[in-house]
């Protein structure tokens, strides 16, 4: 196998304090992986609560910001790069609505979330957003 750049967009994936305390990842990337999605990046980190206000920086005026921050430092999450044809909105499609009593079953926030906020897992929401969060944490030679 050579190091040619494969076909397909790519997109970063969190599992939340939530999803890693509950004993999800592997069910999680299992979804990924049986959907054809490819995992290319991949790393468990403790988020100080100043990186988690700097990972949702576009959420700072919201009223649940801080508590939000709080929980994505509360413990370890797990980060990756997921690549695939058309990934962003299949990610979106397997975790469901952010609202988990509005996600439809079988998605993962269905399956696995206790409320809006803690939702198991973070999928980037537009292309744009997927390269900056991307960026946030991982260097180029960390991906596949
Ligand atoms: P996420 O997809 O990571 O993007 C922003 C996060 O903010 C979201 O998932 C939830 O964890 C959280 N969030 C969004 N809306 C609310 C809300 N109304 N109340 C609390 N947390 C929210």
């Amino acid at each position: 196998m050579g190091r040619e750049q494969r076909s397909g967009e790519r997109t970063l994936s969190i599992i939340k304090p939530d999803g890693v305390s509950k004993g999800v990842i592997g069910e999680v990337i299992r979804r990924f992986e049986k959907e054809g999605i490819r995992v290319v990046a991949l790393k468990m980190l403790h988020l100080t609560k100043r990186q988690a206000e700097g990972f949702y920086v576009v959420h700072r005026e919201r009223p649940f910001f801080p508590s939000l921050t709080d929980f994505m430092s509360s413990g370890p999450i797990v980060v990756m790069v997921l690549e695939g044809d058309d990934v962003i909105a299949r990610n979106r499609t397997i975790m469901g609505a952010t609202d988990p009593k509005k996600a439809d079953s079988g998605t993962i926030r269905a399956d696995f979330a206790g409320n809006i906020e803690q939702n198991i897992v973070h999928g980037s929401d537009a292309p744009e957003t997927a390269a900056m969060e991307i960026d946030y944490f991982f260097s180029k030679l960390d991906i596949m």
